[in-house]
């Protein structure tokens, strides 16, 4: 009895060591990769070149925010631009200013508005036709009603609109460009998704929701074009100082919502050492820090959401369709 007593104990042992071994080698992996993807794989320059894959790039939502961060960057470093946006007032104003800052660089303009119907595939696609893209970034999006209950959208069109926008653009886009880049052997694609897609967001359930697909579509996508030269990033932001966040009470960038120019600073810092990236070093430990609660505390996690995209709106009145739950 004693001889099976002891035999128990030193099997429980072994079992604490091992898991805490795991636990400690999971967290020392965990805070290498962080500190490797953020900041020390491109100070020693390991991260990738754009300018080796190809001339041109595609950069969709391209006359404000993160996507015009991610034109002005990319010109900076030669290579040129096709913008595709939708006012062609804003489109002409960025080429300008592009065009004065790097005028080497070559820049196109598409006015598209990505919540119409087909036929807007078709125009882009004549307008990319002779171009060698060796760039994308999937970037258009839009957000109405962020911080609303989902039946306070009363056009019932907004569902169809940003469904259009920010899922369909991407995967249309992708369609229409990859096979060029397979052929060429070489290619980078980044997905502009959102932290919100990762986990619980309620009052922002169909934007969230777009986001979730872009995340997974992504996701498989890289692993479909592995051993092919192209190469898919999924980025998942979070708050980012734009236009997106104007309803809402942030008012200024701080050291956890960075301006759009220091953003897309942080992503190139890993391209090509992440497949799948928050980018901004506080983001990204948001990520894993809302992944973890969602995934220990599920229910705990949904509520508090909601009560922080509750405390984010400006206009703080009473969630107009939830009143009845009060
Ligand atoms: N800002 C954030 O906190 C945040 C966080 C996570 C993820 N994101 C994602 O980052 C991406 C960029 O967001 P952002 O904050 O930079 O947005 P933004 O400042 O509102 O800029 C959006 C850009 O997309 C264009 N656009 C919007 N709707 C369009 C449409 N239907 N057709 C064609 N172009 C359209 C806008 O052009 P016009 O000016 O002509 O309308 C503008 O150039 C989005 O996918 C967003 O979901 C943003």
């Amino acid at each position: 009895h004693r001889k099976r007593h002891l035999g128990d104990s030193i099997v429980a042992r072994c079992f604490a060591v091992v898991t805490l071994a795991l636990v400690g080698f999971k967290l020392s992996w965990n805070f290498f990769h962080f500190v490797f993807t953020t900041f020390l794989g491109s100070w020693l320059n390991l991260n990738l070149n754009l300018t080796d894959y190809g001339p041109w790039s595609v950069v969709t939502g391209s006359t404000d925010g993160i996507g015009k961060a991610y034109a002005h960057k990319l010109a900076s470093m030669g290579i040129n631009v096709v913008l595709i946006s939708r006012s062609s007032s804003k489109l002409q104003a960025t080429a300008r200013e592009i065009q004065t800052l790097y005028p080497l660089v070559r820049v196109k303009t598409v006015a598209i508005d990505f919540t119409g119907d087909r036929s807007i595939y078709k125009a882009i696609a004549s307008e990319l036709m002779d171009l060698d893209v060796g760039i994308l970034i999937n970037n258009v999006g839009m957000n109405p009603g962020f911080c609303q209950p989902f039946t306070d959208l009363e056009d019932e069109n907004v569902l169809d609109d940003i469904i259009h926008c920010n899922v369909l653009s991407m995967a249309r886009m992708t369609h229409m460009i990859l096979p060029g880049m397979i052929r060429r052997d070489r290619g980078v694609i980044l997905n502009i998704g959102s932290i919100s897609g990762a986990f619980a967001t309620p009052l922002a359930t169909v934007y969230a929701a777009t986001k979730a697909f872009v995340d997974k579509f992504s996701r498989d996508l890289t692993t479909e074009l592995g051993g092919t030269g192209v190469i898919v990033q999924t980025v998942l932001p979070g708050y980012v100082m734009t236009n997106m966040l104007n309803d809402t009470t942030f008012s200024k960038s701080s050291w956890t919502v960075p301006n759009p120019q220091d953003f897309v600073e942080a992503n190139f810092r890993t391209l090509g050492l992440e497949s799948r990236t928050a980018s901004f070093w506080y983001h990204k430990l948001m990520l894993s820090f809302c992944e973890t609660t969602c995934f220990l505390f599920p229910d705990a996690f949904s509520f508090f959401a909601r009560k922080h995209l509750e405390g984010l709106r400006v206009a703080s009145g009473p969630l107009n369709s939830l009143s009845f739950t009060k």
